[in-house]
């Protein structure tokens, strides 16, 4: 079974039981200072999970894209990646454990026609925070899994919460036995050694979990994941994802251009080349700080691995071109940026092919000044500074100085490193504050009047508007929404009319402090509930809009001028982007 096959067949399966199908969100949540992406299907329905009302209901599905970058330098290895779409199904304040996994059960049994006794199930051994899981051991048991294939766990494999603070439980998840013999008599779920592969996390958030430790939350959820590329890999009897259609033309392509034979790095430049193309098609650019690190990160470890199997880098564009057609089928978006993705991809390669000659050259600066020294190790300074001057990671300043016989300190590494990522984590709080990088008197303006826009946008298209993400300069605001469909001109014209009414009618913007939850129940709006403070800002305009935000603000609507709207165009699948000024 293909991996959209799959997807079809998920989303279609939660359709049939009352699951309305929501799009995916932005892999970039603008805004968002703590998670530079998406890292799980529930983050953008936070809001909803604490008890806000959706206006699709209480059963959602979607396919979420994701980027984990905690191990992107395991990258290379048979399972590791960093982009992955997540499959999920939420009740919000609907269904809970007992039919969650009656569903979960009937869809990898009966839809993917995975044989039953393939399947080991593990539920939460119960603490002082919360009692054993006899409900999800019993509906377990109901459905056919024996006392034997079930197990039980603490909070280290069966709790999920995202992050530190948020909405958050136990989980019950599901295991595929690939067969393989126990690496010990112990063997089980919870080892790594590949035998058990989790395909499938269904977490029941009853709990919101903040520094004061543990409380319920108002309604009881389910959120669940399931990996897509891992359930492909399992359905097809592969042993990597490297295999599956979405990364083996891609494999079989540098296989023929390459000169040298390294598997690794085959599968590192066609991970990370995915990872960038689906970050570049939401938006993300390459650069020293946050999302964009990260993005040059990947594309320079591509770089070098390209290098590495001495593949001529002018073949980089039909590298690309054989990528987006792998994922086309996926996320058919990705055709309309193709151009636009390769531009910065080979811009990218090019800078740091620059880089690479000069951090080349202070390598062996560096390495001679250890020898003079008499020493055989180059110190974490050196090493940091080809970091983060030369964009060299620390492992291929190691790998050259293993040529060379030299090693590297990396004792302080680490702490240097966070303070790097403390200066940068600062740089985004700074921008996060309000969405902009300076509050000047037009920033101040346009924050308002993304305000207006959001509410104009519900008046107009309806209550499924939500914003996804806001980008603010002095000349100009940029706005992302989810909405299915193309805005039509008379649409646009309403919104456009509707905000300069309420910027006419000079509207008082009010300003009040209040607990999260007072403004969560007053149904305040925001994109991140979980990532505020427990006292908050909400600001409210007339009886249309009331959103939590961390500001600034004009005093009254009148301030803003003349607003018009000068672009509407896709941003990614479900969400729309407005570019719009006030003159
Ligand atoms: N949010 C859960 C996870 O990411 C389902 O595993």
């Amino acid at each position: 079974m293909k991996a959209i096959e799959i997807r079809n067949k998920y989303l279609n399966f939660f359709k049939n039981k009352g699951h309305k199908v929501i799009p995916s969100a932005p892999l970039i949540p603008e805004n968002d200072p703590s998670v530079l992406f998406n890292t799980a299907g529930m983050q953008p329905l936070v809001p909803y999970l604490l008890g806000q009302k959706h206006p699709l209901g209480t059963r959602l599905t979607d396919y979420q894209k994701c980027v984990r970058t905690n191990d992107i330098d395991e990258v290379g290895d048979n399972r590791h990646l960093t982009y992955f779409e997540m499959l999920g199904n939420w009740s919000l304040g609907d269904y809970f454990k007992e039919e969650s996994i009656a569903m979960s059960y009937e869809f990898l049994t009966k839809e993917l026609e995975i044989p039953a006794e393939k399947i080991s199930v593990t539920c939460f051994a119960g603490d002082e925070d919360c009692e054993k899981d006899t409900v999800s051991y019993e509906a377990w048991k109901k459905v056919g899994i024996p006392d034997e294939r079930i197990y039980f766990f603490g909070k280290d494999d069966n709790w999920w919460i995202a992050g530190e603070e948020g909405p958050c439980g136990p989980d019950t998840e599901m295991f595929y036995d690939t067969g393989k013999q126990k690496c010990s008599p112990e063997c089980n779920p919870s080892c790594d050694c590949g035998k058990y592969v989790e395909i499938w996390n269904n977490v029941f958030m009853e709990f919101y979990k903040d520094k004061n430790g543990y409380s319920k939350l108002k309604q009881k959820n389910v959120d669940t994941g399931l990996g897509l590329e891992r359930m492909t890999m399992l359905l097809q009897g592969k042993e990597t994802p490297y295999e599956i259609e979405i990364f083996e033309p891609v494999m079989k392509e540098l296989e023929k251009l390459q000169k040298n034979d390294f598997i690794e790095s085959r599968r590192i430049v066609t991970e990370h080349l995915r990872s960038s193309i689906m970050i570049i098609n939401d938006g993300g650019r390459p650069s020293n700080v946050d999302r964009g690190y990260i993005l040059r990160r990947l594309l320079r470890r591509m770089t070098r691995h390209l290098n590495k199997l001495e593949i001529d880098l002018n073949k980089l564009p039909e590298i690309i071109d054989v990528s987006i057609d792998s994922l086309h089928e996926l996320y058919p978006e990705l055709n309309e940026n193709r151009e636009q993705i390769k531009t910065v991809i080979i811009a990218e390669k090019d800078k740091f092919m620059k880089t690479l000659k000069n951090g080349e050259r202070e390598f062996e600066k560096v390495a001679n000044k250890t020898r003079a020294a008499n020493k055989t190790i180059i110190d974490t300074n050196a090493v940091f500074n080809l970091y983060e001057t030369y964009g060299f990671p620390p492992e291929m300043t190691e790998e050259l100085a293993k040529e060379e016989g030299l090693k590297v300190d990396m004792s302080d590494y680490q702490k240097l490193f966070k303070e790097h990522q403390e200066k940068s984590r600062q740089g985004v709080e700074q921008k996060f504050k309000g969405g902009l990088a300076s509050t000047g008197e037009m920033e101040t303006k346009y924050h308002t009047a993304t305000h207006l826009l959001n509410a104009a946008l519900k008046v107009v298209l309806g209550d499924h508007v939500h914003q996804k993400g806001s980008n603010i300069t002095e000349e100009r605001m940029r706005f992302d929404f989810s909405h299915p469909v193309k805005m039509t001109d008379e649409e646009k014209q309403k919104v456009e009319d509707l905000v300069n009414n309420w910027i006419e009618e000079g509207i008082d913007v009010v300003c009040e402090e209040m607990s999260k939850e007072e403004a969560i129940k007053s149904g305040a709006e925001c994109m991140f509930i979980e990532k505020y403070p427990d006292m908050v800002t909400v600001y409210t305009i007339g009886d249309f809009s009331k959103e939590l935000c961390g500001g600034p603000h004009v005093k009254n609507t009148s301030e803003l001028g003349h607003f018009k709207i000068k672009k509407e165009e896709a941003s990614s699948s479900g969400v729309r982007r407005i570019k719009a000024v006030l003159e």
